[in-house]
């Protein structure tokens, strides 16, 4: 069973579609990675996938179950693209910014227990990050910040986890090093990635993919 299936999408924000025609599958353990030009609909793409937009026409299915039927989206991690990270605006610690990935098991309440704050705190350590669990959120460089992000979009033990531009904004040490974990991650958990960058020569150099995608003019090819 595929774990991301899609066929002959259309969608627009406006009457005008940005993808049209798109398919493209993603196997169980796959790694899958979107390239293509600034707003060619990398980001839209994305959206669409996770449910987040509506309206399309077309077939979108994750884990063989329709996009509009699929109710548990917990073991479904997503890594925005980081200007909307940064509308991080409340002050939070690294340790509360983790813990949100475990937002599905808040309870009635809809706050952080405990219980969540422990295991936000061991992700924090497995990723090097220990020092971080009470640092405010925004005190940290753009690369640390990258690593957080993607802590919180771990802790919940996903099976699928998708990354709108994980590189963009940081420097290219960091880019390099967060290459490599999320390499070794995959590998190490057997999680079905599916990345979006435009900078395919850096993300290739550092991560194998099963497949790679160039969106132009709204449609979609194998690169
Ligand atoms: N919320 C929105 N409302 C209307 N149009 C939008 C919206 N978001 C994106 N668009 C338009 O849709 C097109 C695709 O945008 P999208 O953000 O998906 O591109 P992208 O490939 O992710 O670009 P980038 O590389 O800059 O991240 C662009 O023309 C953009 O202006
Ligand atoms: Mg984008």
């Amino acid at each position: 069973m595929n774990v991301i299936n899609v066929s002959d999408l259309r969608f627009g924000y406006t009457s005008e579609a940005v993808l049209r025609g798109v398919s493209l599958s993603v196997g169980e353990g796959d790694s899958c990675c979107i390239t293509g030009e600034n707003g060619s609909g990398k980001s839209t793409l994305l959206k669409v996938i996770l449910g987040e937009l509506r309206g399309f026409t077309g077939t979108v299915e994750l884990f063989g179950c329709p996009i509009a039927q699929l109710r548990d989206l917990s073991r479904i991690a997503y890594v925005p693209q980081a200007s909307v990270m940064n509308k991080v605006a409340f002050p939070t610690t690294c340790r509360e910014m983790v813990s949100l990935g475990l937002y599905g098991d808040f309870g009635f309440v809809k706050v952080p227990r405990k219980r969540h704050f422990d295991r936000a705190e061991a992700a924090l350590s497995e990723m090097g990050l220990g020092r971080y669990v009470r640092t405010p959120f925004n005190e940290l460089s753009g690369g640390l910040q990258q690593r957080v992000m993607i802590c919180r979009a771990l802790v919940n033990d996903p099976r699928l986890l998708v990354l709108d531009e994980p590189t963009a904004g940081v420097d290219n040490e960091s880019k390099v090093r967060f290459l490599g974990l999320l390499e070794q991650i995959r590998h190490d958990r057997n999680i079905t990635v599916l990345l979006v960058s435009h900078e395919l020569d850096l993300v290739m150099k550092h991560m194998s993919f099963d497949a790679i995608y160039r969106i132009d003019a709204g449609g979609i090819c194998r690169a």
